[in-house]
C-alpha cells in the first residue's frame, strides 16, 4: 500500500484519530483546566450572561462534541443564581463513551448523542443562546469548518453566539528553555505529526482564518483572540501533546513510519523525549473566535 491508501484505510474504519478510552478522557480533563488557567474563564467575556430572564424565558447552551462533558459542566457551576433554574445545558457529542453518570451532575445538564455535521434536528433549532465548539482539529476535514458554523448558526437564536476554542495546529512547534538545550528533534517531531496530518487530510489552515469564515456564515462581532500558552503552562501542554501524538501514533505507523512521512518515527520520538527531560517543551497556540448570530434575520 502506499501513502494515500494507508492514509485511506485509516480514515475508513476510524473516523476520529484521538480514540475515547479512559487515558484520553484524562488527557481531555487536564487540557480543561489548562484552557480555564490560561485564559482565566469558559465563556468569553464578550458574551454578556443576564442575570436575570423574562417570564417564562429559558437561557440554553450547547457544547458540540463535549467529549466528558467537562466545559458544560463547569459552566453550569458558574451561572448567575437569578437564571440557573431556568437553564437548559447541553452536552452533545457523536459518540456516549466518556459522558459522565446524569445522576453525578447538576440537573440543569444534559447529554445527548448528536453528529455535529448531520441535519440539526427541529426541536434544536433556533433555540440556543450559545453554542460551543472546543478542540475539533481531529474533526474538520479537508480545510473545511463552514459545515459546522453553518449548523451552529441554526442551532443558534437570533441575537445567540458561537464560540469556538481551538489550537492552531499550525503552530504546532518546540521550544528550548534556553539557548543551551536542543530541541531539534522534537521540533522534528512536530513537523513529522503535520505531515501526517496533512496526508490524513487534517489540513489546519483552516483555523487561522476562522474569523473570516464566521463573517462568510453571516457572524457579527466577531472577535478573534491569538495567544500563546503561558510559559507556566508549558510543561502540563507538553504532557497534553505528547498524550495526543501518541494515541495518532498508534493508529498511523506503519513499519515504524508514519504514514506519508519517509523518517523512522520511532527514533524521533526517543531522542524528542530526551530533549524534553531536559527541558524542552511541545506548543500549539490556543485561539478563540466568538460572533453573533444577527438578531433579525
Ligand atoms: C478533542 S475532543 C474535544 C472534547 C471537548 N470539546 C473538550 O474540549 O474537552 C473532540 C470530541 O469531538 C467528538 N466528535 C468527533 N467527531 C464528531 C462529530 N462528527 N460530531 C460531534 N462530535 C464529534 C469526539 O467524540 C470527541 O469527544
Amino acid at each position: 500500500m502506499n501513502g494515500n491508501q494507508d492514509a485511506a484505510a485509516v480514515l475508513q474504519k476510524e473516523t476520529y484519530l484521538l480514540g475515547r478510552h479512559f487515558k484520553e478522557s484524562a488527557r481531555l480533563h487536564l487540557q480543561h483546566w489548562l484552557w480555564k488557567s490560561q485564559t482565566g474563564w469558559n465563556i468569553h467575556p464578550s458574551i454578556n450572561i443576564p442575570s436575570t430572564l423574562g417570564e417564562g424565558e429559558t437561557y440554553r447552551i450547547a457544547d458540540q462534541g463535549a467529549g466528558n462533558c467537562a466545559w458544560i459542566l463547569e459552566v453550569a457551576d458558574e451561572l448567575p443564581s437569578g437564571i440557573k433554574p431556568h437553564t437548559k445545558l447541553y452536552g452533545f457529542d457523536v459518540s456516549l463513551a466518556n459522558f459522565p453518570a446524569a445522576d453525578n451532575c447538576s440537573p440543569e445538564v444534559h447529554f445527548a448523542q448528536l453528529n455535529a455535521f448531520d441535519d440539526v434536528p427541529e426541536n434544536l433549532t433556533g433555540i440556543f443562546d450559545i453554542v460551543h465548539i472546543r478542540v475539533f482539529s481531529a474533526v474538520v476535514r479537508n480545510n473545511d469548518s463552514s459545515p459546522l458554523i453553518k449548523n451552529a448558526a441554526r442551532m443558534l437564536k437570533p441575537g445567540g453566539w458561537l464560540q469556538w476554542d481551538e489550537f492552531n495546529s499550525a503552530s504546532f512547534k518546540a521550544i528550548s528553555p534556553n539557548a543551551g538545550v536542543s530541541s531539534k528533534w522534537a521540533q522534528k517531531m512536530t513537523e513529522v505529526m503535520m505531515k501526517n496530518a496533512n496526508v490524513l487530510t487534517f489540513n489546519p489552515s483552516w483555523i487561522a482564518n476562522l474569523d473570516q469564515q464566521f463573517k462568510e456564515n453571516g457572524f457579527e462581532n466577531v472577535q478573534f483572540d491569538k495567544t500563546t500558552w503561558a510559559p507556566k503552562l508549558r510543561k502540563p501542554i507538553t504532557d497534553d501533546m505528547l498524550m495526543m501524538t501518541e494515541s495518532v501514533v498508534v493508529l498511523t505507523k506503519r513499519d515504524g513510519k508514519l504514514i506519508g512521512t519517509e523518517e523512522n518515527f520511532d527514533e524521533i520520538w526517543a531522542h524528542a523525549l530526551e530533549e524534553i527531560s531536559k527541558g524542552v517543551s511541545l506548543t500549539m497556540d490556543p485561539v478563540v473566535c466568538v460572533g453573533q448570530k444577527p438578531a433579525c434575520g
